[in-house]
């Protein structure tokens, strides 16, 4: 899996999004004791970025262990690379000097030195994670990111995700995601658009979609109704739309009739979201307090039939 200057720039400068996003709607400015990723992948270029940043510590979560000695390194080397030559500062732009310092004096290895105790030495920490709850206590986390792997999650998994999100997520913390809703055949095949697999209707996806890579086509509106209905509250939202002509020449399938064309225009997205306070309050209600009510008015019930 190699990893081009081209492809590394393009991570640093997500990087650096969630990381101005963070500063701007955290109230405690850069410190930064928890972060959260999900999808780490091959190249953990925006873990390391933002511990570069200022970011205490980093768990970066995938449900597959795609993380390598090589590329690991590799990613390393190219870090190295861009800081020698003033390119890292010119995109990262928050990158605290004494952290360089330390990436710069890092020897790449050859030696086939674990990836993991590499990581080590930056507070990251990877882990695997397929379903079921996150494995990080309630309120811990200060900025939650991602980048290209919502669309690789179903919808019903995603939804649970998004509560468990919140639960993570401590007061103050902000969210930063970003999601590409394209086609990924199109990134293959120059004969498709971006839009392309819009035309199926979703028994035929069923089918269609690549079994090792899944993606849920949801659109843009789908992911903020993901995000309301779990207690968060966005603040800020940048869309990147296709070409129209390209959307006109696609016969939708009728699953995407409902959505307005605008909605259905933007292949790729970055949204900024904090924990709705009144919302959190009122799913905290029914998630939390409801379940106590019902326990104790069926004990109640119990009660009651037991004396008549
Ligand atoms: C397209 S890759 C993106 C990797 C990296 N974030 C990047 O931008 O280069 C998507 C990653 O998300 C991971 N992924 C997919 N579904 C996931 C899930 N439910 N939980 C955690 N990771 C998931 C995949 O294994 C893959 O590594």
């Amino acid at each position: 899996m190699q990893l081009r200057d081209s492809k590394f720039a393009e991570k640093l400068a997500c990087c650096n999004r969630h990381w101005e996003a963070y500063k701007r709607f955290n109230p405690h400015g850069t410190r930064c004791p928890l972060v959260l990723e999900i999808g780490t992948g091959w190249h953990p270029i925006v873990p390391i970025g933002l511990y570069l940043c200022g970011a205490d510590r980093i768990y970066t979560i995938d449900k597959n262990s795609l993380l390598r000695p090589e590329t690991v390194e590799a990613t390393l080397r190219l870090y190295q690379q861009f800081a020698r030559h003033g390119k890292l500062k010119r995109i990262l732009t928050d990158v605290r000097p004494d952290r360089v310092d330390k990436l710069i004096a890092l020897q790449p290895t050859g030696t086939g030195r674990a990836a993991l105790e590499l990581l080590r030495e930056f507070n990251i920490e990877p882990l695997i994670r397929d379903s079921g709850p996150l494995p990080l206590p309630s309120g811990s986390v200060q900025l939650l990111v991602s980048n290209n792997t919502l669309e690789e999650i179903p919808p019903e998994e995603l939804r649970y995700l998004f509560v468990e999100f919140r639960r993570v997520c401590s007061r103050d913390g902000v969210m930063s995601h970003l999601v590409d809703m394209g086609d990924y055949y199109a990134r293959i095949d120059p004969r498709i658009s971006p839009y392309n697999y819009l035309k199926y209707s979703e028994k035929i996806w069923k089918y269609a979609n690549n079994p090792i890579v899944q993606q849920n086509r949801l659109r843009v509106s789908d992911y903020r109704e993901l995000h309301v209905a779990a207690g968060f509250q966005i603040v800020a939202e940048r869309a990147d739309r296709g070409s129209p002509s390209d959307l006109n020449a696609i016969r939708l399938a009728k699953e995407f009739a409902r959505y307005a064309r605008e909605d259905l225009e933007v292949l790729r997205a970055s949204i900024v979201s904090v924990k709705s306070a009144w919302r959190s309050l009122l799913l905290m209600v029914v998630d939390e307090l409801l379940p106590l009510f019902q326990d104790a008015f069926s004990l109640l019930g119990v009660g009651l039939q037991t004396f008549a």
